[in-house]
């Protein structure tokens, strides 16, 4: 992410998306990077069951008919699955659901959750490589940070295609933006509660 902060307000919708969450991001970043998640395969589970959390709390997003006449391949574009191999390749049980989870947002409102979920894919790119050290890779332990079929840039290009040619009121643009926050504000969450609840720190 390199939009700056104070630059002008781009005219791409996924740009003004991206430049509202560059702040949120950098947080996210550093608290992802403070928990360490490679220094061991104990701390990447824990990175992954944040991961999983996020994941399943989106397939209702991920599999809904009006959002895949928007987004054709929206459905095979979902992680949860792969997440939830990949916590049983680290020996880590699924873990129980946490209140807050997003619910019936709106339809633009959703695109802003999958705005941040999709785009996740692009640092998932460097996020693999770290893995491997662990001994991981795209078929055990972190499949969800696999290269999606066609490729990531391929994939990413399509989704902010799709979405910046929609037409979205005002008041859908300003809740796509609050879908994007929120994302950035729940996998936040997500992680602490991934990392409080390790089974080595109970
Ligand atoms: C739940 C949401 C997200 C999480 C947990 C997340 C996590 C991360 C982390 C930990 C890195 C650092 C990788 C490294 O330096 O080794 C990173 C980098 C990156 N992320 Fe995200 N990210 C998320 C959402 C997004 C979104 C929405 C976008 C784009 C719109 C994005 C684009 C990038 C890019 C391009 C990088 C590469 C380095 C950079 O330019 O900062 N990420 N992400």
């Amino acid at each position: 992410m390199t939009a700056s902060p104070t630059a002008e307000r781009p005219s791409l919708r996924s740009q003004r998306l991206n430049q509202i969450t560059h702040a949120p991001h950098a947080r996210l970043d550093a608290l992802v990077k403070a928990h360490a998640p490679f220094e061991n395969q104990a701390n990447f589970a824990r990175f992954v069951v944040a991961q999983y959390l996020f994941q399943s709390e989106l397939v209702a997003l991920y599999t809904d008919p009006e959002l895949i006449e928007l987004v054709p391949d929206l459905a095979e574009r979902c992680r949860a699955e792969a997440a939830r191999l990949d916590l049983a390749d680290l020996e880590t049980d699924v873990p129980a659901p946490v209140a807050g989870a997003v619910s019936h947002p709106s339809k633009a409102e959703a695109l802003g959750w999958l705005f941040v979920s999709e785009g996740s894919k692009l640092g998932a790119a460097f996020l693999i490589k770290r893995a491997v050290g662990l001994g991981l890779s795209e078929t055990f332990g972190a499949r969800h940070l696999a290269e999606p079929a066609g490729g990531r840039a391929e994939g990413w290009k399509s989704f902010t295609r799709t979405l910046d040619a929609l037409h979205l009121s005002a008041d859908e643009e300003a809740a796509a933006e609050k879908g994007a926050i929120d994302a950035f504000v729940r996998f936040t969450v997500l992680l602490e509660q991934a990392y409080a609840s390790a089974p080595e720190l109970a």
